[in-house]
């Protein structure tokens, strides 16, 4: 097994090189092989992984929690009430204390510079577990989902519709990783921000994919391989949510929308989905949707990156 990821934090998945990337697909197929055959995999025997959440969650805490003790470790939870974090102690003497007791932290937080300073300050790998900014292991498995379902990824079109927060921003930057063309349709002044785009743009001109952000999103789903959706108020944003349904009707994925994919595309959504706003159930129970593979693959694939950074 290649131990180079070790020590190092996931905190973007444009921090990871192409081969890096397939470093973690390999190892989530051998580990879900084994999984499914009862082998034992005990590669992260004794160790442990902080999760820290200062947002709700249900994959990504049930799958890292399971994942670690999969692997022979245990995982440990800290709610938003649990830490003196960010309360009457600053990240960077909490990440030196945390250090000394975990053999890794896993974060769900709202700036994603909390998570950059976890790792900067600490001794020990931090996993990106969602930001405002990104959620990286959602989208290695949505891209490790693909592969599984389609047998490759290089040149096939994923299509985003709707907010272009932190699922369009890890979508932006995995697809045009491993050579994926995405096309992005968001309404007026909730495209993903630019900075991000540019990343993806740098990124797609040494893996040869397309990047496109339009307003259409019947343009954006033609042709497209995967259409992809998301909530239209992410956590946080509660507030905003019944203006967002307004302004945000038209990108609804329903069988008229999807008409204009190709006959074979995938549905994929991270969960939790708002069904009858961003997506209908005709779309997300339909034959095309694979949902709950993907809620499954969360803990194949983050088993593979834990034991990457943390052996
Ligand atoms: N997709 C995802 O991260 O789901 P949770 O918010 O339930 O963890
Ligand atoms: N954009 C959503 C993703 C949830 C997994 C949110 O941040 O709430």
């Amino acid at each position: 097994m290649a131990i180079r990821m070790n020590g190092k934090s996931l905190l973007s998945i444009n921090d990871l090189s192409e081969e890096e990337i397939w470093q973690i697909f390999d190892l989530t197929k051998v580990l879900k092989q084994k999984l499914y055959a009862g082998e034992e995999h005990h590669y992260l025997k004794g160790k442990t992984l902080g999760m820290i959440f200062a947002k709700p969650s249900t994959r990504t805490r049930v799958s890292f929690e399971v994942g670690i003790y999969q692997l022979g470790g245990i995982g440990f939870y800290y709610g938003p009430n649990d830490l003196q974090l960010k309360k009457s102690e600053n990240i960077s003497d909490t990440a030196k204390v945390l250090s000394r007791y975990h053999s890794g932290i896993m974060i769900r937080t709202f700036a994603h510079q909390d998570v950059v300073d976890l790792a900067t300050y600490g001794s020990i790998p931090i996993i990106n577990g969602l930001t405002d900014l990104l959620h990286p292991c959602q989208v290695l498995t949505d891209l490790f989902t693909i592969l599984e379902k389609k047998r490759t990824l290089k040149g096939l079109k994923l299509a985003y519709l709707g907010d272009g927060n932190n699922m369009a921003h890890s979508l932006l930057h995995g697809c045009s990783k491993v050579g994926m063309d995405i096309s992005i349709a968001s309404p007026q002044g909730y495209e993903p921000l630019p900075e991000i785009v540019n990343n993806a743009k740098r990124n797609a001109a040494i893996s040869g994919s397309k990047i496109e952000i339009i307003q259409d999103p019947f343009e954006a789903v033609k042709n497209a391989d995967i259409i992809y959706t998301d909530v239209w108020a992410s956590m946080g944003q509660e507030k905003e949510a019944e203006e967002r349904k307004k302004l945000f009707k038209d990108f609804q994925v329903n069988n008229k929308l999807v008409a204009e994919a190709k006959s074979d595309y995938l549905f994929m959504h991270c969960l939790p989905a708002h069904r009858g706003d961003e997506v209908t159930d005709e779309v997300a129970d339909s034959a095309n949707s694979v949902i709950f593979d993907e809620a499954e693959n969360r803990l194949h694939v983050q088993k593979a990156i834990m034991t990457l950074l943390m052996q």
